[in-house]
């Protein structure tokens, strides 16, 4: 099964895209996580991005069109993936069409996670992360059991994304009604777009979108 997530900054791609990793054996793409690991890395791409990113902006079409071809080219992406932050323009819905019909793939749905703007500010500068696992939390929303040291692994350093900064975050969410929401009309015509409530709590969000892709089956 092929799916996008589809949704502004703070709808929760990313929290459901790793369980419906760990659910149904999807690999996740995030193209966020594959650009941010470029610039940690230092690599031509990563510098490239790396300052368009801390601006909120989008990065070009032409790099991470070319991430996602490599990636999807590679055999764990058969048994089914899920986009998770790509495409995020026309341009790049096209080249996604293309691509998958080179390689004989289809997409199976389009989830649009449907969220309030006003609460993904707040969800979003509260993120931290787990430096050794990536386990994800929240400063009010998801805290760790205990204060300071990471549920899964047990680690105690943490990190917050440089593009997490409240005046960062209104940036990426115009660039999402400008840039991406034109994909909605776009995916409605080809009859696949589906929606989920994303204000939902996080269980609730997951039983929606687990409904409507055993619907699918
Ligand atoms: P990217 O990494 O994709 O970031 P984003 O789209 O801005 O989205 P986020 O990762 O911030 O949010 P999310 O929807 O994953 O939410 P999450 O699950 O973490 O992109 C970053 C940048 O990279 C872009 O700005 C751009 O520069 C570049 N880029 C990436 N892809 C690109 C592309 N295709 N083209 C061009 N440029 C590209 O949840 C957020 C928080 O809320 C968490 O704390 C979580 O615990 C909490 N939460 C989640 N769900 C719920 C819920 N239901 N209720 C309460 N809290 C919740
Ligand atoms: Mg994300």
């Amino acid at each position: 099964m092929n799916l996008i997530l589809l949704g502004p900054p703070g709808a929760g791609k990313g929290t459901q895209a790793q369980r419906l990793q760990q659910a149904r054996g999807l690999v996740q793409l995030s193209t966020g996580d594959m650009l941010r690991a470029a610039v940690a890395a230092g690599s031509e791409i990563g510098k490239r991005a790396d300052a368009v990113m801390k601006r909120g902006e989008l990065v070009s079409d032409e790099i991470v069109v070319g991430i996602i071809e490599d990636r999807i080219g590679q055999p764990d992406c058969a048994k089914g993936f899920i986009l998770d932050g790509f495409p995020r323009t026309t341009a790049q819905a096209e080249a996604l069409d293309a691509m998958l019909a080179r390689k004989g793939m289809k997409l199976d749905a389009v989830i649009e996670m449907v969220v309030d703007d006003a609460q993904m500010v707040d969800r979003i500068t509260g993120r931290y992360t787990c430096a050794k696992c990536g386990a994800g939390y929240h400063d009010t929303n998801k805290r760790p059991k205990k204060s300071g040291v990471c549920d899964v692994c047990g680690g105690t350093q943490f990190t917050r994304r440089a593009d997490d900064k409240a005046e960062t975050v209104k940036a990426r969410l115009d660039a999402y009604h400008r840039q991406t929401a034109p994909l909605l009309p776009y995916y409605r015509a080809r009859g696949v777009l589906q929606q989920v409530d994303g204000m939902a709590e996080i269980d609730q969000v997951s039983a929606q979108i687990d409904k409507l892709l055993d619907r699918l089956k």
